[in-house]
């Protein structure tokens, strides 16, 4: 098995066990223990907990290894990999029951991402991929949508927790609702970029993503044909993310530089 591959595997177990968590810890009940950078970014009992049994199986299996989480941050250490971890992408999905959140956890080597899986926890459906390995849903290899008119394209998109960024967002869908089949906002970035690979979407796009949102994600969308930037040649990060196949993407991402989706707050 070459290292991607092993990475991979290792990220698939450690992966089930924290969906595992998290569902039960869903089936008990679930309450917001705090709030991040506004009074609607939750966080869960369960998001910590996930992130802390991701670390620990982690540091069991592989201790020159450090971590970046959502939760704990960490992973600023120089090793050999550093592992990306969302612990419960969807936070307000799982707190209100809605069943789309997914753990997210990529392999890093030397800056790239080589390996990556996320699982909707609440219904166990797995996507992998490696880099050059091709992106799987099981044992599905995955191939992006065909679709080449933006017009009839089904795009993805999310919000960020700020108002300010939010009402930039909405200006900006505003700009581009009538030029688009229709819009998708499923609550968990993480999903919507390896739908992007299923072709279940067309498109995606979002402003304000963390590293753990789109690592895993990304990378099982780009293993399936999608191009994944950011807007005016930047790699895709904080200001942007833009996932689609080559045809619909240079339409996209002029609409949304047009717009200008990476400005406002
Ligand atoms: C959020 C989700 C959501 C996206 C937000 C993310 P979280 O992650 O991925 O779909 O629109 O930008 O912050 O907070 O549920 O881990």
């Amino acid at each position: 098995m070459n290292q991607s591959a092993e990475l991979l595997a290792l990220a698939v177990s450690v992966a089930r066990a924290a969906g595992d968590l998290a569902t039960r810890m869903r089936a008990d009940g679930v309450a917001a223990v705090a709030t991040k950078s506004t009074a609607t970014d939750v966080v869960t009992a369960a998001d910590r907990a996930v992130e802390q049994l991701v670390r620990d199986r982690l540091r069991e299996a592989r201790p020159g290894d450090v971590v970046f989480g959502e939760e704990y941050g960490g992973g600023q250490e120089r090793a050999a990999v550093r592992w990306i971890l969302d612990p419960i992408d969807g936070t307000v999905n799982y707190l209100y029951d809605i069943p789309v959140y997914a753990v997210s956890l990529a392999a890093e080597v030397d800056g790239v991402v080589v390996a990556g899986v996320v699982i909707n926890a609440a219904t166990g459906r797995e996507w992998t991929a490696t880099l050059g390995g091709g992106a799987y849903c099981g044992d599905r290899r995955l191939r992006v949508s065909g679709e080449t008119d933006l017009g009839q394209a089904l795009v993805g998109t999310g919000f960020g927790y700020a108002a300010g960024r939010r009402l930039h967002q909405a200006r900006v869908l505003t700009g581009l609702i009538g030029h688009i089949r229709d819009v998708r906002r499923i609550g968990a970035a993480s999903i919507d970029l390896c739908l992007v690979a299923e072709g279940a979407l067309d498109a995606y796009y979002e402003k304000g993503l963390n590293p753990w949102d789109h690592a895993a994600g990304g990378l099982v969308a780009a293993e399936a044909g999608a191009l994944v930037t950011g807007l005016d040649g930047n790699a895709p990060g904080v200001d942007m993310v833009i996932a689609a196949p080559p045809a619909l993407h240079a339409q996209l991402h002029d609409l949304l530089s047009k717009l200008d989706a990476s400005g406002g707050p």
